[in-house]
């Protein structure tokens, strides 16, 4: 579609040059100005002339009247002037055989683009605290993050994935105090996570009689601070139990990281970056604590360093910040977390630049709104947290029980399933603006004929049932008949737009709500066309191939958002 924009944009360009020989108009000028009509009524690209229309000194209709006449060639169906528009209308046969060829020949390069070559983002996504399972919360940083890594690399970017774990803090030395008390090896060993977390809601239940627990808590911490063998033996047992149990859970969602550098890597990086502060002039003590005034900001303080000494969030992430500069020379360093987090992002964002680091504008913070289910809020301290791998699990056993009713002979259900269940509930998770509160309700995630994961995979899984029964089929030139066909191709011409729109605004719902766009259109289609049936040799050539391309975007666009593709459902 890029393609033959610019082709016509470059046509109107010199048509209007010819008109006005003084404007002074380029075809990327006019590119930039195309707007997609809302009505197939009024063409497919729509050039409006009213911006034109100071500088050229006519009306907008006298310009669109004067330049619509004469833009012709063969990907041209027709143009007409209507109200100070230009209305383009494509020729179908021409759009339809430029796209699907492109599409065919490009398969699962098909939408990439090269806006990032020799250029590397680094990506701090999922980073769930340790010792912990994920909570819903966690759901929106994990494939929100990994998305948008996906995005970025299919624009040619080098991508840098990296898991800033909470593995560092006070919490273990609760944890550890916990465990020294009440746990062992045999029950870890067999509870995993679940016996981490018992054991460390059980040390907040009986430290709110005996608060000196907090004090023990601390003291283990700074043993392990000072490297005590039998804590830091404690602490990393701790922490590989937990990545194991992600890695279960990033399986599940085909996702992979680069490192697993938590916030203890930064512990000896800290000093450091704290002297730079401090001689940078910003650091004032306040009632003991160090900190950053950023009431000229219009913030509260950064806090640096506590009364005791000891660094706190925001420290850790201005040490790892420049230790990634430092080690990666990005282009760009993404943070996804909930919008709770956007003051601490904001606030060390500023420190960062008050520093002298040149490149802090390059730090970006992607926020998201909150996860209700049934409208309650979920939080690790609220009595109501929903684990995700327990509504992962509850997904896939519902989707199981489907299948089991509707297509009891499906070879690899259990596995269909998985991929069918995780799916819906991702894909109704991104397909909200991600900066909105929303509300989840399974049920309507697992819809097979609303605007779902599972109704979307069916539909790739249609495509390729399509596939598998119309053997090899001729490569000929496409002829288009039905209006269903043109409407499906342009809809599959706009997928590399989309990647970049997707891209610039941080948001996966764009692909989501294309991927919808996508399978209304095959499935109008589909209703309205016979394909393996067509009786014309040529129409039907043409049908397989676009169910071809259909299920290359599909496919291409699924794995921009974390959607398995199940080839039969
Ligand atoms: N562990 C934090 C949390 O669960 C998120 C860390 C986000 N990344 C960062 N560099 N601060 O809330």
């Amino acid at each position: 579609m890029q393609k033959i924009k610019i082709t016509v944009a470059e046509k109107i360009a010199d048509r209007i040059k010819a008109e006005f020989p003084t404007a002074e108009i380029s075809g990327a000028d006019v590119l930039g100005m195309f707007e997609y009509p809302p009505d197939p009524a009024m063409g497919d690209l729509a050039l409006p002339c009213f911006k034109l229309s100071k500088s050229l000194r006519r009306s907008p209709m006298q310009i669109a009247d004067v330049i619509a006449e004469g833009v012709e060639g063969e990907e041209i169906e027709k143009v007409e002037s209507v109200k100070g528009y230009i209305n383009v209308f494509l020729s179908d046969s021409y759009l339809a055989g430029k796209t699907v060829s492109e599409i065919l020949s490009a398969g699962e390069n098909y939408g990439k683009n090269e806006d990032g070559e020799g250029k590397t983002v680094v990506l701090d996504y999922s980073s769930p605290n340790v010792a912990k399972p994920f909570h819903l919360g966690h759901l929106g940083t994990t494939v929100i993050g990994h998305s948008l890594r996906r995005l970025f690399e299919f624009s040619g970017y080098k991508c840098i994935g990296i898991n800033h774990l909470g593995d560092w803090g006070t919490s273990f030395g609760k944890q550890i105090v916990a465990y020294k008390l009440w746990g062992n090896k045999k029950m870890i060993d067999e509870m995993g996570v679940d016996g981490l977390v018992a054991l460390y809601q059980r040390f907040h239940e009986e430290a709110e009689n005996k608060p000196e627990m907090f004090d023990d808590a601390r003291a283990e911490f700074t043993k392990l601070e000072n490297g005590d063998p039998e804590n830091t033996e404690l602490w990393k047992w701790f922490i590989g139990i937990s990545i194991e149990e992600y890695k279960r859970t990033y399986g599940q969602l085909d996702i992979e990281f680069d490192y697993y550098t938590g916030e203890s890597f930064y512990t000896d990086k800290m000093p450091a970056q704290v002297e730079k502060i401090r001689q940078s002039g910003i650091l004032k003590i306040d009632d003991g604590a160090s900190i950053v005034d950023l009431s000229e900001y219009n913030m509260p303080p950064c806090l640096i360093l506590k009364r005791d000494g000891s660094t706190l969030y925001p420290t850790r992430d201005i040490s790892a910040a420049v230790y990634r500069k430092e080690t990666f020379d990005f282009d760009k360093c993404i943070y996804v977390t909930s919008a709770g987090q956007s003051l601490h992002f904001a606030q060390w964002f500023k420190v960062v630049e008050l520093m002298g680091y040149d490149w802090a504008d390059k730090l970006v913070h992607v926020p998201y709104g909150t996860m209700s289910i049934n409208g309650a809020k979920l939080g690790t301290r609220s009595g109501n947290v929903v684990w995700l791998k327990q509504l992962l699990a509850m997904s896939v056993e519902k989707v199981l029980g489907v299948i089991n009713e509707k297509n009891p002979d499906l070879p690899n259900k259990e596995q269909v399933a998985e991929e069918v269940g995780v799916g819906a509930i991702v894909f109704n998770y991104l397909s909200n603006s991600r900066i909105k509160d929303i509300s989840f309700d399974l049920e309507e995630a697992l819809d097979f004929n609303g605007n779902t994961g599972p109704y979307v995979q069916y539909t790739y899984a249609r495509c390729c049932s399509i596939l598998a029964k119309a053997g090899e089929s001729a490569k000929s030139e496409l002829t288009v008949t039905a209006p269903t066909e043109s409407a499906l191709v342009k809809v599959l011409a706009k997928f590399p737009e989309k990647v970049r729109e997707a891209r610039n605004v941080y948001e996966p719902s764009v692909i989501v709500r294309y991927v919808l766009d996508v399978a209304a259109a095959f499935n109008r289609f589909y209703h309205d066309c016979q394909i393996l049936s067509a009786e014309d040799e040529a129409v039907r050539n043409t049908r397989i191939a676009l169910t071809a391309a259909t299920k290359t975007v599909l496919g291409n666009a699924f794995g921009l958002i974390c959607l398995k593709k199940p080839e039969k459902i």
